[in-house]
């Protein structure tokens, strides 16, 4: 995989399962990655999640022994946002959370170089909101990655009401480069994937609420009636409770219709903590 000319460093902000995901993309395919979090220990912790899935590469030899050296050699770690000054991309990855990616945005807006491409990750924010609290709305676009990274094949380009073409070429060249297939979204609530899937894992839990058939039941007949590599609760764990209900809980909001409402036992769910792999607890349990 090729890296584009121009552009030689990648800041990724937010260190969780999809930034470090996206920090581990960029570098092997030869970008320089300043990964930032708020947080020494969850940066420690990317770190070794992206050393164990790079092995994981090295053994299927996908990728031989010195590429694993040279991809975490490229990715330096930093808790100091003014290190993206030298960035020619930044990706924001931060938790679902409105306030936080636009705070985000705002510092970015002020700390990167005026050519300085801004993506966001968001699973369902609008591009246009996050663009507007920036002096750079034609330099900002969505790229939203899927979990988990290092395999998933897809990127969806979300164009804000004032990407421009160019900006937007960069992202698709840059998707592209990083051996992704690039498909282009409207800025619509959710965009493509989670507008279909997060509302299908939504209705799972309602089916568990009502009685419909115990869990295991409902990911048994998903994986073997629809070949889905994994049941809902099974994909629920794995991208994050909390992180489905965030997307359901800006889809009812943007659009008003209810029949995004999240489901009562999901919400139930998190507000007992459980948020899937992540914290050992979701609809099973990893402890
Ligand atoms: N890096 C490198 N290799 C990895 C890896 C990683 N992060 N995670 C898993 N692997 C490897 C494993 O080592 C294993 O290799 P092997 O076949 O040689 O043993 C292989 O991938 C398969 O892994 P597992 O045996 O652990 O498990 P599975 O066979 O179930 O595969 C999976 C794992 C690829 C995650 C598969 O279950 C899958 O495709 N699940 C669906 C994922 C999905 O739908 N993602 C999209 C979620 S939506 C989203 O991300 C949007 C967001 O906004 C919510």
């Amino acid at each position: 995989m090729a890296r584009l000319k121009d552009l030689k460093t990648v800041g990724v902000a937010g260190s969780g399962l999809m930034g470090s995901g996206i920090a581990q993309v960029a570098a092997m395919s030869g970008y320089e990655v300043l990964l930032l979090d708020v947080s020494k220990a969850q940066l420690e912790k990317a770190v070794s999640s992206m050393t164990s899935s790079l092995e994981k590469l090295v053994q299927k030899e996908k990728i031989s022994e010195n590429q694993k050296t040279e991809t975490l050699k490229r990715i330096k770690i930093t808790t100091d946002m003014k290190t993206f000054s030298t960035a020619d991309l930044v990706v924001e990855a931060a938790t679902e959370n409105p306030k936080v990616k636009l705070e985000l945005f705002r510092q970015l807006d002020q700390i990167c170089g005026a050519r300085t491409i801004l993506v966001s990750n968001t699973s369902s924010i609008p591009i246009t909101r996050l663009a507007a609290v920036t002096a750079r709305p034609d330099k900002v676009a969505g790229m939203h990655f899927m979990n988990p990274v290092p395999l998933m094949k897809l990127v969806e380009g979300i164009r804000g009401f004032k990407t421009s073409d160019a900006t937007f070429e960069v992202v698709r060249k840059f998707a592209e480069s990083m051996g992704k297939t690039f498909i282009e979204s409207k800025d619509s609530p959710a965009f493509v994937v989670n507008r279909i899937l997060v509302p299908m894992l939504n209705e799972a839990v309602f089916a568990l609420q009502e009685g419909l058939a115990t869990q295991e039941d409902m990911d048994t007949a998903m994986k073997l009636g629809c070949n889905f590599p994994m049941g809902p609760f099974e994909l629920l764990d794995y991208v994050g409770l909390d992180t489905a209900l965030a997307i359901m809980e800006v889809m009812h909001q943007e659009t008003g219709d209810s029949k995004y409402r999240p489901c009562t036992l999901l919400r139930k769910y998190v507000e007992a903590g459980h948020y899937g792999r992540k914290n050992g607890k979701g609809f099973y349990d990893y402890t």
